[in-house]
């Protein structure tokens, strides 16, 4: 009976000093405060406190909350005249009672629609679903959240316009429009543009021209989302610093709204997070199914201290980032692009653990 005592006994020594050191660290968003906000994406069992050890980080750690997919049409709005608003008054609830600012998401995104809006066919009728959906939900919130992501992923990695359903439909038009019926039925509430892959060339340059339109159009738009998700040892840091100082100079916020970086390899020889995108599972695709090896743990530390010392450089300018999930096993990446793997994306581990990155994040600060 000695003999298994021992190990156990380290292993919750380690476990305790672990908690200890991570209770006596000052939390990122207050390592952070005079930079910017700093964010997490909260799934329907985060917002509905089913999970109680998320809840514990949620509350020390991130000064701003974005929905992951309770604000989504398919889950809000199903059909024509039903809306479903009881998980996003949840969320307005958890915020209230926590003192969370809450970053709606989105208004109008080409994917998770609802079955009703893919059928439609006349121009007239979807001229009405936009003005309805955004008017109804954006004026309900109104007051109560900080902002909205108003318009999402209306570009192609070309910088042109997005074949979705509103463009083929309304025409080029509908980004201006959407933002107008926004600001009527919000006026209290900041607007926002949010795409992945912006801070590339020639997606900036479209996100740049869709933005002056609407600025030109005399319509309100406050912000600017750089989604970012990027990949371990390709964070693009270059194109990261010139969208920084491009986006800022159109007189709006910059922010990076979904942040996480995948550690797996890549099915294709394209950055993307479009959801539509998919493949199979092999074991060459899911390499660390038990754990990260160290050597790649490093390279990750690297990447995301590397990556928040630029925001830190351009403070002025990121008003926030958020990362895309609380904590590893959460994360969209473990099944996407490929269903089922084991990924290693945000700074907290399956076991709700802090990573060395997290820690890191917090020193260079001081
Ligand atoms: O809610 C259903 C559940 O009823 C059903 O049993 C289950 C079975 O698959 O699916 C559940 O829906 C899933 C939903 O997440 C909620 O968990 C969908 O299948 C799944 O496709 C959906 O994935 C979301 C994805 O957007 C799809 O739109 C991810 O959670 C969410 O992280 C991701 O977020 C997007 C941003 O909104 C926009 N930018 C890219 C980003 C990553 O794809």
């Amino acid at each position: 009976m000695t003999i298994p005592t021992k190990p156990i006994f380290f292993v919750l020594l380690i476990s305790f000093s672990v908690i200890k050191n991570y209770a006596q660290t000052i939390s990122l968003k207050d390592a952070y405060k005079n930079s910017f906000m700093i964010g997490t994406a909260l799934n329907a069992s985060q917002i509905e406190e089913r999970d109680s050890n998320a809840a514990k980080i949620i509350t020390h750690e991130f000064n701003a909350i974005t929905p992951e997919n309770s604000m989504k049409c398919e889950v809000i709005h199903p059909s024509w005249n039903t809306y479903h608003f009881e998980q996003a008054d949840k969320l307005i609830a958890y915020g209230n009672k926590n003192k969370i600012p809450i970053m709606g998401h989105t208004l109008v995104w080409h994917s998770q629609l609802s079955g009703f809006v893919k059928n439609i066919q006349s121009a007239d009728s979807l001229s009405l679903f936009l003005d309805q959906h955004i008017s109804t939900i954006a004026a309900r919130y109104d007051g109560k959240i900080f902002s909205w992501d108003v318009v999402n992923e209306a570009l192609n990695e070309d910088g042109s316009m997005r074949n979705s359903i509103f463009l083929q439909k309304l025409g080029p038009n509908y980004v201006v429009d959407a933002f107008r019926i926004a600001q009527k039925a919000a006026p209290k509430t900041e607007l926002y543009y949010n795409d992945y892959n912006i801070e590339q060339p020639q997606k900036r340059a479209g996100a740049i021209n869709l933005i002056k339109k609407i600025q030109a159009a005399g319509v309100r738009i406050d912000g600017v989302g750089i989604q970012g998700h990027w990949q371990l040892g390709h964070v693009p840091f270059k194109d990261i610093e010139e969208s920084i100082e491009a986006f800022s100079k159109l007189g709006i916020k910059v922010m990076f709204t979904e942040l996480d970086l995948t550690v797996l390899p890549n099915p294709w020889d394209v950055t993307t997070a479009d959801v539509n995108m998919k493949a199979e599972n092999n074991a060459y695709f899911n390499p660390y199914p038990t754990g990260l090896p160290d050597s790649v743990e490093q390279m990750f530390t690297k990447d995301y201290v590397q990556l928040f010392a630029l925001f830190q450089k351009h403070k002025k300018d990121v008003f926030r980032v958020t990362f895309w999930g609380v904590h590893d096993k959460q994360s969209w990446l473990n099944n996407w692009p490929i269903f089922g793997r084991t990924n290693y994306p945000l700074l907290f581990d399956r076991n709700y653990q802090p990573k060395e990155a997290y820690y890191k994040l917090i020193s260079i600060t001081k």
